[in-house]
């Protein structure tokens, strides 16, 4: 049992209460975090002349070491430490001599794991945030060579309008797009420093907040209230439900495609790569990637719900409840990490059935609504034309044919206003070009939507250069 604190205790920790409050075998996931967090704080330190400038190139030379040693495996964090930080400190301390021991002047555990929190957090929104881009630009091309292609629009899972592909595929890259905005705004959100907050009420050492959180990159600078520092996981609860909105929207997509996959459906193919097999029935090829995809976003949502409570009845100010935000988040941020890798991978290598798309679109009266729309631009007002459509529907159901299956004379048994032109009216082609409004599925209202799109890319594409 390796801890940082001792003195006051005359009976060592029981074994499996020692177990059960260690952290080490999972917080050791932020080791990187806990030595850079470490490195700027021995920096502000020396700078700051607290601990002597020798002192202060010592610890940090000793810090880039051990980390080299882990990345090389040289060096393993093991369970008997309590928790990250008793490891780093108890290694450098027993490397470097009595300048190990001066590290953890002005800070307590409390502002550092709030700190390596702040950070791993930072870095896994940016990788979610690249996985979400990756993901858009395989919808992107999707959408681009899709505008011609038509298929049946559906409410209520029952043929409505007819779209095309492009225009279904950009409800989803919108869903993306938005899901980027609210990492960006967490992100920004959660930007500014705690360490320097202590365990809760500051420290009396002259430390300079401002530099250590200049060091770490928080460009909101140090946080404001130091009982708040360490206790704040707003964070983490805004990126756990940011997570969970991202699933919910690949478990919509998801769902979707394994309708889509299904034999009655037949409108995708998913790629032998990202389908499985069964033991039993030969025949079988399943959508399993896209059903595991749906079935984790249960998991991801337990995160959230199980951070929420955790956090709701936490007194003021740090309290160890707070040790049960790591497990949770670090299995939800590596659980959506794969779910978007493993969902693009999918959706990239899926076949598109324009045909049975088209032919699905032609059935089911997706064409009821230009019928009715029709009329209204010959005179006829929309309530009345709306019901001498459904009584043509009802007809074509009885004859066992489609609204242009119907003759001119039945038509004109509905209303003597339907003329030749009914037909090219109610054309799959003329349902979707002629929807022209902003938003619409029309070509001409893609084509606007996808240069929209490709600058959103570009923009996108520059602002990450930038940040690198
Ligand atoms: N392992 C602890 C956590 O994750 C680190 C902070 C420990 N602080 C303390 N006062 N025991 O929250």
């Amino acid at each position: 049992m390796a801890q940082l604190w001792g003195g006051r205790f005359t009976e060592a920790t029981d074994r499996s209460a020692y177990e059960f409050n260690a952290s080490s075998s999972f917080d050791k996931k932020m080791y990187r975090e806990d030595i850079a967090g470490s490195i700027a704080h021995a920096k502000m330190l020396g700078k700051c002349g607290i601990i002597s400038p020798d002192e202060s190139e010592k610890i940090i030379n000793g810090l880039v070491k051990i980390r080299e040693d882990l990345e090389s495996d040289a060096l393993h964090i093991t369970d008997e430490y309590e928790d990250i930080h008793s490891f780093v400190e108890s290694v450098l301390t027993s490397r470097i001599g009595d300048a190990g021991k001066k590290l953890h002047t002005g800070r307590s555990r409390n502002d550092q794991v709030a700190l390596d929190m702040k950070l791993y957090t930072r870095n896994q929104i940016k990788l979610t945030d690249k996985s979400l881009k990756d993901l858009q630009k395989t919808l992107f091309s999707i959408i681009k060579a899709n505008t011609g292609t038509y298929m049946p629009g559906f409410t209520h899972l029952q043929k409505a309008q007819p779209v095309t592909l492009s225009h279904h595929m950009a409800a989803y890259f919108e869903m993306f797009i938005r899901d980027r905005e609210r990492l960006k705004s967490i992100f920004e959100r959660m930007n500014s420093c705690p360490l320097g907050s202590g365990a809760l009420a500051g420290t009396t050492y002259p430390l300079d907040r401002e530099y250590t959180a200049k060091l770490l990159l928080f460009d909101r600078g140090p946080t404001r209230n130091s009982m708040d520092s360490v206790s704040d996981r707003d964070y983490l609860i805004e990126f756990l439900s940011a997570l969970s909105i991202i699933m919910m929207h690949l478990s919509r997509f998801c769902e979707e495609i394994i309708i889509w996959n299904s034999n009655e459906y037949r409108f995708v193919e998913i790629d032998d790569r990202y389908s499985t097999g069964s033991s039993i029935m030969p025949q079988k090829k399943n959508p399993d990637i896209a059903e595991l995809v749906r079935g984790k976003t249960g998991r991801v949502y337990g995160s959230l719900i199980s951070l929420l409570t955790t956090m709701k009845g936490i007194p003021l100010a740090y309290d160890k409840d707070m040790q049960e935000d790591k497990e949770l988040s670090f299995d939800a941020m590596k659980t959506v990490n794969d779910c978007l890798r493993e969902f693009c991978g999918m959706l990239s290598t899926m076949s598109f059935n324009s045909r049975a798309m088209e032919e699905s679109a032609k059935q089911g009266f997706t064409n009821a609504t230009d019928a009715a729309d029709y009329l209204v631009k010959k005179g006829v007002p929309f309530r009345d034309a709306h019901s001498i459509s459904g009584r043509l529907v009802l007809k074509a159901i009885e004859k066992g044919v489609s609204l242009d299956g119907l003759s001119l004379s039945d038509y004109k048994e509905e209303s003597d206003v339907f003329e030749q032109d009914i037909y090219e009216a109610i054309s799959l082609q003329t349902c979707v070009e002629k929807r022209i409004t902003f938003g619409a599925p029309s070509r001409e209202s893609m084509e606007k939507i996808i240069s929209y799109y490709e600058d959103y890319l570009k923009k996108e594409e520059e602002f990450d250069k930038k940040q690198l």
